[in-house]
């Protein structure tokens, strides 16, 4: 079982999106996906009811996933940690034991090399719109990484 840890700041917006997302593109037989937050706001939460709509209106089901904290088990569960911003990044990179745990953790959008800006953008103070951004930079990266999960 090959496991992959999408990472964002609250788990309610950007991570539920990419972890619904990647889940669908890969077998579960092989695969486990999960995400969760650096922070512990939303713990026990469903996703943001926005993430939910957008996914929905792309055929994922997001509804049951709850919000979760990062924790430090999590460099030993999971084989890849994807993170959203730099923040993430920082937050996560913090709490690594060494090098072996640090080098799991990458910016997810750094999977292509054709995207510039490297962050997925916090969409919670936003509107519905930047919900379908952030959906569709996260469905292209997904796209590599599954491809590459499953080529590797
Ligand atoms: P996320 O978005 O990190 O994409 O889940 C946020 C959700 C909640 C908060 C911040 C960002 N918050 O401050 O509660």
């Amino acid at each position: 079982m090959i496991s992959t840890l999408m990472v964002c700041l609250g788990n309610i917006c950007r991570s539920p999106l990419a972890h619904g997302i990647l889940e669908s593109k890969l077998p579960s037989d092989k695969f486990y996906v999960d995400s969760a937050g650096t922070a512990n706001y939303h713990v026990g939460d469903s996703p943001d009811h926005r993430s939910i709509a957008v996914a929905r209106a792309n055929g994922i089901n997001i509804s049951h996933q709850r919000g979760r904290q990062f924790k430090v088990s999590d460099f030993d569960t999971f084989d890849h940690i994807f993170v959203m911003d730099q923040s993430n990044f920082e937050n996560v990179i913090k709490l690594a034991r060494n090098t072996h745990d640090s080098s799991k953790v990458k910016l997810i959008l750094e999977v292509d090399p054709h995207i510039k800006d490297k962050h997925v953008p916090d969409p919670y103070y936003g509107t519905i719109k930047d919900f379908e951004h952030v959906y569709s930079l996260l469905d292209n990266a997904c796209n590599i990484i599954s491809k590459n999960l499953i080529n590797n």
